[in-house]
């Protein structure tokens, strides 16, 4: 007969489909019952998503029948529903950043879709409305925020405590900060793990509303362990209009809802052309993708963004769009995407 321990120590083994990541680790080994000739072994699969159960059921089944030949093996997958956004914060995740509300990731798939650009407006946006904003950097393979706020300085360390840098009404810290500018940096997953909890206990957060975490793109296990590592309450997807930044927003919001991370809603950024003469709006890309992708997952469209040469130059030059010309059609775009993101955080 097959000890228990034996057979978790052989569910370590069997990775999560398109994942590196083990079964075990990943937290959905629920029940392991071992009798004289029988391994019950019963999955919590945190997602409604049912296409994975297969291939999760052969694996562990074809893997444990070769362990422990003589057993009949046994695997049951149940899903677990992630719960739609809500106000309230979930209790067992506030371990850290006691003095933030809450912690809603800037996500996305797919690089280069603007990630970046929306959070530092967004931020700025929210801000505008009245809440207490934080922006934390965590992109592990280019931290770009500060660049994009135009900070120059490393925050003030004072022996014990990191001070967040406050810029146009944001508080502001990157995993930039830790490294000089010229250090190529292979972040390791513990050394990810380390740096963004050192971001996130041994910075002097003041009391924030929200605070908005610049995720690196991608959907693999750097992603994963950072949205594990940070106990996030939400996530805002962002997307552009092609297909394939689309699919990859896909990707995104199942693997934030594998987690237990609601999502919050979807931003379709670079969407349509506004002309900077007559203002007039042309759509570049097919129109109607991401909120007919948005109906099918069932999250909302939280706004879309215009291409455009204002938003562009406010990153390069430090001073976002939200900020430099907060009464223009980009920034009331960002705005209105600020609204949503308040109200849901608010009254959901
Ligand atoms: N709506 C927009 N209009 C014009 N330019 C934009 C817009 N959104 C983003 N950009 C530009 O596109 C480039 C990529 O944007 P950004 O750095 O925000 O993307 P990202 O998703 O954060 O990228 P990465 O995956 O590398 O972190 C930047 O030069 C940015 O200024
Ligand atoms: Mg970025």
């Amino acid at each position: 007969m097959a000890a228990k321990e034996a057979v978790v120590e052989a569910l370590k083994e069997v990775s999560y489909p398109g994942f590196s990541r083990d079964i075990v680790s990943f937290g959905i080994v629920q029940g392991v019952e071992v009798s004289d000739t029988a391994i019950q072994i019963k999955l919590v699969v945190k997602s409604d998503d049912t296409s994975i159960d297969d291939k999760l059921k052969t694996s562990v089944q074809e893997h444990l029948e070769e362990k422990f030949s003589g057993q009949s093996v046994n695997v049951t997958v149940e899903h677990q529903t992630a719960p739609q956004f809500s106000t309230q914060p979930q209790e067992e995740k506030v371990t850290y950043l006691s003095t933030v509300k809450y912690k809603v990731a800037v996500a996305s798939g797919k690089g280069g879709v603007g990630k970046s650009t929306v959070a530092v407006n967004l931020a700025v946006a929210l801000a505008k409305l009245g809440l207490k904003v934080g922006l934390l950097d965590v992109d592990i393979y280019g931290p770009s925020i500060p660049l994009m706020l135009g900070v120059n300085d490393k925050p003030y360390y004072d022996g014990k405590k990191i001070f967040p840098i406050e810029k146009f009404g944001v508080q502001l810290m990157s995993l930039g900060f830790l490294v000089d500018n010229n250090e190529a940096v292979i972040w390791r997953g513990s050394l990810v793990h380390r740096a963004v909890q050192q971001l996130m206990n041994d910075v002097a957060w003041p009391e924030l509303d929200v605070m908005l975490f610049d995720m690196p793109p991608g959907t693999g296990d750097a992603q994963l362990t950072l949205s594990q590592s940070v106990s996030l309450d939400g996530a805002v997807i962002v997307s552009t209009p092609q297909d394939v930044a689309l699919l990859d927003a896909v990707k995104g919001v199942k693997m934030f809802r594998k987690v237990n991370v609601p999502i919050m809603g979807i931003v379709e950024n670079m969407s349509y052309f506004l002309c900077p003469h007559c203002g007039e709006r042309t759509n570049i890309f097919s129109t109607g993708g991401v909120k007919k992708e948005c109906d099918k997952l069932d999250t909302a469209l939280l706004g879309e963004i215009p291409i455009d040469v204002a938003i562009r130059t406010g990153g390069d030059e430090g001073v976002p769009v939200v900020q430099a010309d907060p009464d223009g059609a980009q920034a009331k775009a960002f705005l209105e995407i600020a609204e949503n993101v308040k109200q849901k955080l608010q009254t959901a």
